[in-house]
């Protein structure tokens, strides 16, 4: 969890393979890794959900899932793209997700912002990964959209993979979190286990905890100051419901 630029997709990129780390170990199932690029981190099951979330919005539903990993079919002395096993598969995985799809021929872009989540995330959990890192997957989302993405992080743990999930929302973080690291211009803020802190305290740390403090006096001094001579005052009141 962290702020904007705090350093989260920074950090992933590092997770996934995107960039290498200058300092610090990286260890994966207990042994020091180097990764030199995505596909690496893919090989050994560590699967990236990005905040643009990589799918295509002109390309159908079935052609962004298998993007890069097309099913094969022989015809003869042949090979060619099993698009019947790629259409079935889709609507299955994704019926198993709870997400009825119309038509797998619809393009992406038509879809909502939360089916296009689950749709990545499902993706990356039909690939057989172990890690499933997710850029803010709520970010821009409705409250239902919201809680079907957060529905999904609770199925993929519960199928035993470990989920690393980015957010800046406590609400969101704190039913599907076990362990729970803030971040703040690239350094470690916090890192508590879920018994080690209460909502409020996550809340709190997430809103800046002293920061907050801070905002709210000088709002107080600006307030208390004559009228005349600060013509935002009015609107400084108005906004945070003075009177
Ligand atoms: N390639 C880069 N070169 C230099 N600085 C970068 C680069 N990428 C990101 N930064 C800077 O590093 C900081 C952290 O960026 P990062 O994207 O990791 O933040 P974030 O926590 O994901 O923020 P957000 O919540 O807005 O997604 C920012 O100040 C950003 O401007
Ligand atoms: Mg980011």
């Amino acid at each position: 969890m962290g702020d904007n630029g705090a350093g989260k997709s920074t950090l992933i990129k590092i997770l996934s393979g995107v960039y290498q780390p200058t300092e610090g170990d990286y260890l994966f199932e207990g042994k020091k890794v180097l990764l030199n690029s995505p596909r690496e981190a893919l090989a050994m099951g560590i699967a990236t959900v990005y905040q643009d979330l990589s799918l295509i919005p002109l390309m159908s539903v079935w052609r962004n899932f298998f993007l890069g990993a097309e099913p094969e079919k022989r015809f003869g002395p042949i090979k060619g793209y099993d698009i019947g096993f790629a259409k079935r598969t889709v609507r299955e995985v994704l019926a198993q997700m709870g997400i009825l799809i119309r038509d797998p021929d619809q393009p992406v872009g038509t879809m909502s912002g939360g089916e296009r989540q689950s749709i990545a995330i499902s993706r990356a959990i039909y690939f057989g990964a172990k890690v499933l890192i997710l850029d803010e997957p709520t970010a821009a989302l409705g409250v239902k959209q919201a809680g079907m993405v957060l529905h999904h992080i609770v199925r993929a743990k519960q199928r035993g993979l470990a989920v690393i999930f980015i957010t800046h929302n406590p609400n969101h973080a704190w039913p599907v979190g076990d362990h729970f690291i803030i971040l703040r211009r690239g350094r470690v803020l916090g890192d508590y286990r879920r018994d080690e802190l209460t909502q409020a305290d996550l809340m709190n740390l997430m809103a800046g905890g002293e920061d907050l403090i801070k905002l709210q006096q000088e709002l107080e001094a600006l307030l208390k100051q004559p009228q005349e001579a600060v013509g935002e005052t009015a609107h400084v009141q108005e906004a945070v419901g003075a009177s």
